[in-house]
């Protein structure tokens, strides 16, 4: 773990020092890269729009659920989401038998190239996960809650990993103990699986701070948490100030 006291250990050697000792990521240098990713968890097309216009949006990820609930045609709002957004967007199958999902994947995947096929932590997901991705296709495993589920999403090929902790944590367990078991996992075979942890669940700006403190790929996150990162009540108590304190020295910058 980066940040020294957090309570997600899972080894006497922590996943940070791993990682500098030949894990995945090597040194600090050598892990520069874009660093952790968001993605926003939604399937509202004027949410996604805001968001992609701060510029720090990597990608979206959807679910039945949150398609449901804008009413609206499954295959017309992915096409608009992948238009909008430059980075992978994942889109669900609603199969549960491989076949079917590899049927439903392959069509999904050919909406756009940015279409990442989302499939659930079952056997049968994780057959088709395996199948798509010899195919050329990105899979995202979703529905994962638990690390053994994530090293054999992990072995079937999966782009990303999906562990919902939010959901952990409802039921009275620690989602984040599970992604760092995960980061632990993967760490330890330095990088021969390529699969990210796409922390999903998230249900406050805490999850998120405890998933890059402990290393995680990505974190798909909810407009109204993505938001609440960016708010600091000192932060809008010192603006005021210095815009009143501005005031009264009468002088434009605009205008120099
Ligand atoms: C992730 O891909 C899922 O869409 C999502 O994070 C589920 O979150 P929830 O538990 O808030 O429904």
């Amino acid at each position: 773990m980066r940040g020294g006291a957090i309570r997600y250990t899972v080894a006497t050697e922590s996943p940070g020092i791993k990682r500098a000792a030949g894990g995945r990521g090597g040194s600090k240098a050598e892990r520069a890269g874009p660093g952790m990713k968001f993605f926003v968890d939604t399937a509202d097309v004027d949410e996604i729009r805001e968001l992609v216009d701060t510029g720090l949006l990597d990608g979206v990820t959807t679910n039945p659920s949150l398609v449901a609930k804008t009413g609206r045609d499954f295959f017309e709002v992915l096409k608009e989401i992948c238009a909008l957004v430059p980075g992978p967007v994942s889109a669900e199958v609603a199969a549960t038998d491989t076949d079917s999902m590899l049927t439903e994947g392959r069509k999904l995947a050919e909406i756009a190239s940015n279409i990442t096929v989302k499939v659930p932590l079952t056997w049968d997901g994780l057959k088709a996960c395996r199948a798509l991705t010899q195919g050329g296709i990105r899979v995202n495993v979703t529905l994962c809650f638990s690390a053994a589920q994530a090293l054999l999403a992990a072995k079937a090929g999966a782009h990303y990993v999906s562990p919902f902790v939010g959901r952990l944590d409802d039921i009275g367990h620690d989602g984040m103990q599970v992604v760092a078991e995960i980061r632990e996992i993967y760490d330890n075979y330095g990088g021969d699986f390529g699969t990210e942890i796409l922390v999903a669940s998230i249900r406050h700006p805490m999850h998120v701070i405890a998933a890059a403190r402990i290393g995680a790929d990505v974190a798909t996150v909810p407009p109204k948490v993505l938001r609440q990162l960016v708010s600091h009540t000192l932060t809008d108590k010192g603006l005021a100030a210095f815009l009143a304190d501005w005031e009264k020295t009468g002088q434009t910058i605009a205008d120099k």
